[in-house]
């Protein structure tokens, strides 16, 4: 998902740090990115725990360690806009999610953050590969934007907008409960001669 939004972020004029526990993986992508990056856009590479220059922090991780993130950077996270793209399955069992029923990831996440962090959830329903793609079937992709700071929300909108991408404002945080991306049933034809078949249920 690093690489896929990445993609759409240079792809509309942003600086992007890439910030990965292996700076040399990070360097990396960065080089892949800035390849495709409109002109003026810049991708940097670097390690986990360098501070946060942007004024934007996309948590491109899974639901534990978005929260450790968030717990390692503490007050650095004031006054920023803070993405929440986890779908927060149990990656033990693959048979539920490891938030309370009543709540969701960008909730909870935003319990851990700061007072004024400003934790929106976007992403999450794009897959990485089409948000590489920055379409399907040379349709836009939407992408549902949740959280309870308006100005928050605009600059997400701003950002999938000038990537190339639909953005559609799903309303509050607690709507982010909601907002999960639709199952997906796959049939699969052992004798090998059709492709696999993916529809959205
Ligand atoms: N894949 C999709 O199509 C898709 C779609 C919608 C939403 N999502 C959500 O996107 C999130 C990421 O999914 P993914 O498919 O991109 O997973 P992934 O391919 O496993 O990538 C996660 C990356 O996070 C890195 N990482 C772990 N802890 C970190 C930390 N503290 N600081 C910086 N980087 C750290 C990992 O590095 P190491 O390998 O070194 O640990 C890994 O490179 C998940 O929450 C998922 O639910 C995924």
């Amino acid at each position: 998902m690093g690489r896929g939004i990445g993609t759409r972020l240079v792809a509309g004029g942003n600086n992007v740090t890439v910030l990965d526990n292996d700076p040399e993986q990070a360097k990396q992508l960065a080089e892949e990115l800035r390849a495709g990056a409109t002109e003026g856009a810049a991708a940097e590479g670097g390690a986990a725990n360098d501070p946060i220059d942007g004024d934007v922090l996309v948590l491109a991780v899974w639901y534990e360690p978005a929260r450790a993130v968030i717990e390692q950077y503490g007050d650095q996270l004031e006054g920023k806009v803070v993405i929440d793209i986890t779908n927060p399955v149990n990656v033990e069992t693959f048979d539920g999610l490891v938030t309370p029923a009543d709540s969701s990831a960008a909730e909870e996440l935003a319990k851990l953050a700061p007072a004024g962090a400003k934790v929106v959830k976007a992403f999450n329903t794009t897959f990485a590969g089409t948000l590489v793609a920055g379409q399907v079937g040379g349709q836009a992709l939407d992408v549902l934007i949740a959280g309870d700071d308006d100005e928050a929300k605009r600059t997400v909108a701003e950002l999938a907008r000038a990537g190339g991408l639909n953005p559609i404002d799903a309303g509050s945080l607690k709507r982010a409960r909601a907002c999960r991306p639709a199952p997906a049933r796959a049939s699969i034809h052992p004798h090998g001669h059709r492709p696999l078949g993916l529809r959205g249920a």
